[in-house]
């Protein structure tokens, strides 16, 4: 069974950012379906890579998307995902230099890492995008 399943109560309301929150997901399932099916460690290294990176090109994307909205709390957010890409590289050090065995609670753990910074913070944004949404303007006859 996937370790997440995408639903609607994820979505923020930018169709990029959702469109890649979705893709993490898929990366943090496969992450975890490579360990269940007790892959070669160099493939899971490769997965965990993947995410790593799509992570990191996610947040930047994220960031411009706020700073194009104007976005009050961006150096906050930033700060918060530096935060997570300095997490997820230790994992990933960790696992690279084979001083963690992976289990369920490191699985819970990415899991957490991003289902709770999308809950917490990115609802924030939602929140924001919902209060500066501009009247539908269309003018009639
Ligand atoms: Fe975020």
């Amino acid at each position: 069974m996937a370790l997440l399943s995408w639903s609607n109560q994820y979505l923020i309301g930018n169709d990029l950012i959702d469109a890649e929150h979705e893709e993490l997901f898929r990366l943090i399932n496969a992450f975890h379906d490579h360990w269940l099916d007790k892959r070669d460690p160099q493939d899971i290294a490769r997965i965990l890579n993947q995410l790593v990176v799509y992570a990191q090109m996610h947040f930047r994307h994220e960031e411009v998307i706020m700073h194009d909205a104007g976005y009050p709390t961006l150096e906050q957010h930033q700060q918060i995902h530096e935060a997570m890409i300095d997490t997820i590289f230790r994992l990933r050090q960790s696992f690279e230099d084979r001083n963690i065995h992976l289990e369920m609670d490191t699985m819970k753990f990415v899991k957490a890492w991003l289902v709770e910074h999308i809950l917490r913070n990115d609802y924030l944004f939602r929140d924001f995008l919902l209060r500066n949404k501009k009247p539908d303007t269309t003018v009639g006859p």
